[in-house]
C-alpha cells in the first residue's frame, strides 16, 4: 500500500491508522473535493420499496410516539404521508446495487476489505436525525448532498442509559463536546462508541462507510463449534501430574492451569484458525440476494470462450490467505493457487485468460462451476433504475 493520500486531508494513511483508527474521531474537510452525490433522495426512496433491500424510516415525532422506527420495504404512500421535517430514511448496502457507490469502497482499502460492512445511505428532511446515539463500529460519515450538523460527545460507557421504547439505542443523556457543519465532500471518522448526533439543515444525504467487528461472543461460539467438530472423542482432560489435593472438594489452581493449557493447545492450530476466520469474515451480508443470482454452471465456459467475463456478485465477499493457500467466498473456503486467489480478490473479475493456467479450477464441479451455481460469480449487467417516479 502506498503512502499517497487522497481522502484523509493532510494526514497520511500511516498517521491515520496510528493516531485515529479505533482511537479518536477525525473531521476531514473536503476529503472528496467537488463531491457529487451518487444517488438522489428519490432514488433512495425507490430502493426502499424493494423487498430485498433493508431500509428504515425514523420519525422524531411519529404518530405512534417519539423516535418512531419503521422497517421497509415501504410503499410510495409512506413517503407521501411524511411530515415536512424531522424524518430520516436509511438504506443499507447501497454499494450492492449502485456501482458508483461500490466504487467508493476502493478509497477505503487502507483497511482490509473484510473489515468493511456496507455503505449505508441516509436521506433526511430538514432537522431529520436518528437521535443522539453511539455505534459499536467504526464509520466514515461522508456528506453527499446538503448540510448536516454533527454534534460529537464523549466515548460512551457500554452501560449508558438509553431512551426506552425505541429500538434505536438513543442516549438518554447527550452532551456535545464539538459541533461541526458538514457540507458535500466533508467527512467525519468516528471510532466505535463515540456518541454522536447528526441533524440535517435542509434536506440532506449522508453516506456511511461502516465497518464491522465480530463480537467476542460470536467468535468464540463459532470457533468452539468448528474446533469441536474436528476433535476426536478420545482427546480428554488429563492430569498425569496430579498430587494429593489439599481439599478434594476444591477446584484448585493446578486444575485450572491444566485446563487452560489444554484449551490453548487445542487452539494452537493457526491453519485451522485462518480457514475458519476467512470463512466467517466472508459470509455475505444478505445471502438470499446472492442465491437469487444462481446461474447454470455449463453456460459460462461458452461465454468466456466468446470473450465475456464473470464478475464477483456485488453482494458477495471474498478474501484469501496464503497459508494454507485458500480463497474464501461467501463463507466458503476453496483451496486455490495463491496467485489466482490474490489476483481475483483484487480484480473481482474473471476472463478466459485468467483461467488458462488453472485447468484444475475449470473442470466439472470445480471452483468456477460452484461459484456460478451459488450466485457468487455473475455476468456484468446494465445499471438498474431506482427512480421511483419513473
Ligand atoms: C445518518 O446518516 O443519519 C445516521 C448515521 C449515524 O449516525 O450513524
Ligand atoms: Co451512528
Amino acid at each position: 500500500m502506498t503512502t499517497a493520500l487522497t481522502h484523509l486531508g493532510d494526514i497520511s494513511v500511516e498517521e491515520f491508522l496510528r493516531d485515529y483508527w479505533q482511537k479518536k474521531p477525525l473531521l476531514i474537510r473536503q476529503a472528496f473535493p467537488d463531491f457529487e452525490s451518487p444517488i438522489s433522495g428519490e432514488e433512495l426512496a425507490g430502493m426502499a420499496l424493494e423487498e430485498n433491500i433493508e431500509s428504515r424510516l425514523i420519525e422524531e415525532h411519529g404518530s405512534e410516539g417519539p423516535w418512531q422506527l419503521r422497517n421497509g420495504p415501504f410503499a410510495e404512500e409512506d413517503f407521501f404521508n411524511l411530515p415536512k421535517s424531522h424524518w430520516t430514511l436509511l438504506v443499507q448496502a447501497v454499494d450492492q446495487w449502485i456501482p458508483e457507490v461500490a466504487e467508493l469502497k476502493e478509497k477505503f482499502r487502507f483497511i482490509p476489505d473484510w473489515r468493511l460492512d456496507d455503505i449505508m445511505i441516509s436521506y433526511a428532511a430538514d432537522q431529520g436525525s436518528v437521535g443522539p446515539h453511539y455505534d459499536f463500529y467504526d464509520v466514515f460519515l461522508l456528506q453527499a448532498e446538503g448540510k448536516r450538523r454533527w454534534h460529537l460527545g464523549a466515548k460512551a460507557a457500554s452501560g449508558s442509559l438509553r431512551v426506552e421504547e425505541t429500538n434505536l439505542n438513543i442516549l438518554r443523556e447527550f452532551e456535545a463536546e464539538s459541533s461541526w457543519l458538514l457540507e458535500p465532500g466533508d467527512m467525519l471518522y468516528l471510532p466505535p462508541q463515540f456518541s454522536h448526533w447528526g441533524i440535517a439543515e435542509g434536506g440532506c444525504t449522508t453516506i456511511s462507510v461502516g465497518f464491522r467487528a465480530p463480537s467476542a461472543r460470536t467468535l468464540l461460539e463459532d470457533l468452539a463449534a468448528e474446533l469441536a467438530m474436528g476433535l476426536p472423542d478420545h482427546i480428554r482432560y488429563t492430569d498425569p501430574d496430579l498430587t494429593i489435593p489439599a481439599n478434594p472438594s476444591e477446584i484448585d489452581g493446578e486444575s485450572v492451569a491444566r485446563v487452560q493449557k489444554q484449551l490453548s493447545e487445542w487452539l494452537q492450530q493457526p491453519q485451522n484458525i485462518a480457514q475458519w476466520f476467512g470463512a466467517i469474515m466472508t459470509e455475505a451480508k444478505y445471502p438470499d440476494t446472492i442465491a437469487l443470482d444462481a446461474g447454470t454452471a455449463e453456460d459460462w465456459r461458452d461465454q468466456l470462450a466468446e470473450g465475456a467475463s464473470l464478475i464477483l456478485n456485488p453482494g458477495s465477499r471474498c478474501a484469501f490467505c496464503r497459508d494454507p493457500q485458500t480463497l474464501f467466498i461467501d463463507g466458503e473456503s476453496f483451496p486455490a493457487p495463491l496467485l489466482f486467489a490474490e489476483a481475483f480478490c483484487n480484480s473481482r473479475t474473471l476472463s478466459a485468460a485468467d483461467l488458462d493456467t488453472h485447468p484444475e479450477l475449470v473442470g466439472e464441479n470445480g471452483l468456477i462451476d460452484q461459484l456460478v451455481s451459488q450466485g457468487s460469480l455473475i455476468y456484468p449487467e446494465g445499471e438498474e433504475d431506482w427512480d421511483e417516479e419513473e
